[in-house]
């Protein structure tokens, strides 16, 4: 059976910001997901772009005397590197300030129109005089009209949680200027996301949801589908809108078809068939979001699809957020840490293998906390893992009448030993594709377990002048490690390649080339190469300075801005 092609995709960071550990839950969790699938040797790819449109970033352009695309493009380096140093390997990079996301836009939005579920009516706008500019929810400032608090935003109040219009703010002010604002109006376009009630209903019942997000969603429908405003009024950082005058798409009419566009520049750039990948082919897509982005996903997001002739994703796997030591992270606590921060001080796949730990199929926040991190990376990663390589690997090495050849030597119980760790296969590729990861990691530390036992149980050490037992415990106990090895390379593969280097083996991969006892029989006589320090102790300290350092830097921002 030839399986299908798949495309996976992870929310496109905004453009104005760095990437932060709350953010590498989710390019870490799909990227473990995509490198699993591709050991199966599924044709699968991972695109990802800058969401890189909307009011603030020309605010903040403005504010600093530069163009948006100065900050986009600056932005833009820094989160591939910053992506590229946790180990998160995207197919294609785009950018939805693009040429192919102009154009698809512009097209999506010509079919909707066309089909008639675009609105053109008036609405009062809050506009400021003397920026000349309607000004989005988050650029008002004023009191709250249920509890009083001062210094609140448009749209929400931070002390007491009110939703309310910015209207009923009390001393509205331009958040920019602080000019107390008028009220304006102006026309604007909305899709009528109403008449899309039966894709809706047929989208939930697709497989397509988790559990918990499915009722969600039923909540939304029941609550009725209200028209969306799809346009800006210019001065607006984004796409024009074709036949209309000084009119933007809003930024989420555009980002998620950055999804579709990073696709089709990967599809240029290596001739492959966009149109099969995205309309007409059979391919499987998957979307990678957080909890809180689910709305315009499903609500907004499949009625587009839908309407513009594109496929619906088959999967959307929506995961929870990340807190800090049991806290929102947070700049003044220090645990609002830049992935730059953490990469100065720590090793990328310490938090990789910390994420899939605690990561499962479920839209659940996660905590990390860093006593119960480097409790983890040090109790599972180094002292079960890595040392069941370093301890096989080391006294194989070390008595050189093994000639690092690796050997059963007819011995059965050690082979029977070995069965265990093939059997588990299925079960933790079973997890991986359900996003189970954390089950996949339980299952390959209890792995771990039984093979450090079996190595005291037969202390290999004391055969020193029985060649051949030594040599088969030894064996055993490396072919252990080979398949545990091969169970984590998702999620840590730099760990992966230093072991396959080692032992000087092809790239572990899953699927086909699965180990079965015939296998392992068919590595007898295979030299493996000299041991290398897999895996170094996390100290607490080091954790305690990365929050240091992350309260300064939001110390040295706070003293730019001001
Ligand atoms: N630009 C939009 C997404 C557009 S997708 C067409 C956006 N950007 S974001 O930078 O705010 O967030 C990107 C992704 O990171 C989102 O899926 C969001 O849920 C996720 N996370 C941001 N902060 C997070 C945590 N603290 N914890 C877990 N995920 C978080 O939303
Ligand atoms: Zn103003």
């Amino acid at each position: 059976m030839v399986s299908k092609k798949m495309v996976i995709t992870a929310a496109l960071p905004y453009a104005n910001g760095s990437i932060h550990i709350g953010h590498l839950v989710e390019y870490i969790q799909a990227d473990i997901f995509v490198r699993f699938q591709k050991m199966n040797r599924r044709d699968c790819r991972y695109f990802c772009a800058d969401d890189t449109h909307g009011a603030p970033i020309m605010i903040r352009a403005k504010k600093e005397g530069v163009k948006p695309e100065d900050i986009i493009e600056r932005y833009h380096k820094e989160h591939q590197e910053d992506f590229s140093d946790f180990l998160i390997e995207f197919d294609n990079y785009h950018s939805t300030n693009s040429e192919e996301n102009r154009i698809l836009a512009e097209e999506i939005y010509t079919k909707l129109r066309e089909s008639n579920h675009i609105d053109r009516r008036e609405i009062d706008q809050t506009f400021c005089e003397k920026d000349n500019m309607f000004l989005p929810d988050r650029f008002i400032k004023g009191t709250c009209p249920k509890c009083g608090a001062e210094d609140q935003y448009g749209d929400v109040c931070e002390s007491c949680g009110t939703h309310y219009d910015p209207t009923d703010l009390k001393d509205p002010k331009c958040a920019i200027c602080q000019t107390p604002p008028i009220r304006k109006k102006s026309i604007h376009l909305f899709f009528q996301v109403g008449h899309f009630q039966d894709t809706l209903d047929k989208f939930m019942e697709s497989g397509a949801l988790q559990n918990e997000v499915k009722n969600f969603l039923t909540t939304w429908l029941k609550e009725g589908l209200k028209d969306w405003d799809i346009s800006r009024d210019g001065p607006y950082f984004g796409f024009q809108i074709p036949d209309e005058v000084n009119k933007y798409f809003y930024v989420w009419l555009d980002a998620p078809i950055g999804y579709i566009s990073s696709t089709q520049n990967w599809a240029k750039r290596t001739n492959a068939d966009f149109e099969e990948l995205w309309r007409n082919g059979d391919t499987e897509i998957h979307h990678f979001i957080g909890k809180d982005i689910v709305y315009f996903h499903t609500l907004f997001w499949i009625p587009m699809l839908k309407a513009a002739g594109f496929k619906m994703p088959n999967k959307i796997h929506v995961h929870g957020f990340l807190t800090v030591n049991g806290e929102k992270m947070s700049k003044t606590k220090g645990t609002f840490i830049n992935a730059r921060t953490y990469l100065d001080y720590l090793d990328p796949e310490y938090l990789r293998y910390y994420y899939a730990s605690k990561l499962k199929n479920s839209v659940g926040d996660l905590d990390l906390s860093f006593q119960d991190f480097a409790n983890r990376v040090n109790a599972e990663m180094v002292n079960k893992i890595a040392n069941l390589g370093s301890r096989t690997i080391s006294m194989f090495n070390k008595n050189k009448a093994l000639n690092n050849s690796l050997g059963f030597s007819g011995n059965k119980e050690m082979v029977k030993f070995c069965q265990q760790f093939i059997d588990e296969s299925d079960n933790i590729s079973k997890n991986y594709a359900n996003c189970d990861f954390g089950l996949a990691v339980k299952k390959v530390c209890h792995l771990a377990d039984i093979a450090n036992a079996f190595i005291d149980q037969h202390k290999p050490w004391e055969l020193k002048n029985n060649l051949d037992s030594q040599r088969a415990v030894l064996t055993a106990g490396i072919h252990a490690f080979r398949l545990i090895t091969l169970y984590l390379k998702p999620v840590i593969p730099l760990f992966a390649a230093k072991v396959e280097q080692i032992l000087k083996i092809e790239p572990l991969m899953w699927g086909d080339s699965i180990d079965s006892i015939d296998k392992l029989l068919a590595m007898e006589g295979h030299k493996i190469g000299e041991f290398q320090r897999l895996a170094e102790r996390v100290d607490i300290k080091t954790t305690e300075k990365v929050i240091q350092k992350t309260m300064e830097n939001t110390k040295t921002d706070q003293q730019l801005n001001s």
